[in-house]
């Protein structure tokens, strides 16, 4: 058994991304194009808001959500330290400071009851993740976020198609940062991000940033970044689109037999009252994970660590000065948490194999 498969498996759509590459080579548009109009079009449509910008990568998007709404030197950005790096190394990149934010024992979310305490004069925006594909407590956040007259952000890079009280991520900030990495419930063949809003201006900004400034070739109104998306791989997520909800779908069958079998055995992630989740990621919590993590190896199951090392105590961000204990939630939860092996290409057969592996390691 492997931890993921990323081979595409459905005939058909091999088919199609064939003929993508196919055309693409015969077309030679290998930037921009009728493959990028569509995604923009279909993507937008499918998270559920007015436009979707694409970009080179989930950083990209959201480097330049923070960027097209003003957030620079100077300001600072409340983030969870429970993440990929990528959340909190894009204020950084922006001359902005992280403020890091412990997260909910039960969801792993950023403790939106903590979000308060972490607000100064110089907050400008909050940067809530949607981890292992769960949404994050959206109706405080944005309810602070209004109250303190602050952006939200926010990191949907693991949740395509998660929803929040009927709303899909991406939907409900100012903007949503996605991410189609290999890896991820909706992938590209390479990297891959883009930005969703319902705020044309911020769009518009988004297209500049990643052109170059450029308003039309070889005229800058400001510096930007290269930072737009491959023609093919608009493409590949055009042709991969219309099977995203039925992926979605077998992710959460899996975590159905999954909770239904572990529950009583290993705390799981909650998910919040009135959302779904996506299941990115299924993680259990053990206190001995790593000794958990070897006897299921040793059992053929392979799991993963997501995330060993908090945000706040990475080398990375060690001139914020953060110190153990700072953040207790994400540091216990970061050496306890270990992600099962769950994706679309499992059949139930294997789903069960590990079911009875880790009730084998737990006894
Ligand atoms: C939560 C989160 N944010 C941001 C990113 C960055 O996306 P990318 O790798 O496409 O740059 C990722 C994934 O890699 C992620 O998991």
């Amino acid at each position: 058994m492997e931890f993921m498969d990323l081979h595409i498996r459905e005939e058909e759509l091999r088919r199609e991304i064939e003929e993508v590459f196919r055309r693409t080579l015969e077309s030679a548009r290998y930037v921009g194009g009728p493959f990028i109009e569509g995604f923009e079009r279909e993507f937008a449509r499918w998270v559920g808001v007015r436009r979707a910008v694409s970009v080179g990568s989930g950083t990209q998007a959201l480097k330049y959500c923070l960027w097209a709404l003003g957030i620079g030197k100077g300001d600072e950005v409340i983030t969870t330290p429970l993440t990929f790096v990528a959340t909190a190394e894009v204020i950084v990149s922006l001359g902005a400071k992280p403020v890091f934010v412990d997260v909910n024992p039960r969801t792993f979310q950023i403790d939106e009851e903590k979000i308060e305490d972490a607000i100064t004069p110089r907050t400008r925006a909050i940067l809530p993740v949607h981890l292992f594909g769960a949404p994050a407590e959206m109706d405080s956040i944005v309810e602070i976020a209004r109250s303190h007259r602050l952006w939200v952000v926010e990191d949907a890079a693991q949740a395509h198609g998660a929803l929040y009280k009927g709303k899909r991520v991406g939907s409900i900030g100012y903007c949503g940062a996605f991410s189609f990495y290999p890896t991820k419930n909706l992938s590209a063949m390479g990297e891959a991000g883009a930005i969703t809003t319902d705020w044309d201006e911020l769009a518009e900004k988004v297209i500049l940033i990643k052109n170059h400034g450029q308003d039309r070739p070889y005229h800058s109104l400001f510096p930007g970044e290269n930072g737009r998306m491959d023609a093919i791989q608009a493409g590949v997520l055009l042709k991969k689109l219309p099977y995203i909800d039925r992926w979605n779908r077998r992710r959460q069958e899996i975590a159905r037999i999954y909770r239904r079998e572990l529950l009583p055995l290993v705390q799981l992630q909650e998910v919040g009252e009135g959302c779904e989740s996506v299941y990115h990621l299924f993680v259990v919590l053990h206190p001995s994970r790593d000794a958990l993590q070897q006897k299921l190896a040793s059992l053929g199951i392979p799991t993963r660590v997501y995330y060993p090392v908090p945000l706040h105590l990475q080398k990375a961000f060690s001139y914020l000065g953060y110190r153990r204990g700072d953040l207790p939630v994400a540091e216990r939860l970061s050496r306890e948490i270990l992600a099962l092996p769950i994706g679309p290409w499992m059949e139930d057969e294997e789903v069960y194999r590990v079911v009875e592996g880790l009730k084998r390691a737990l006894n």
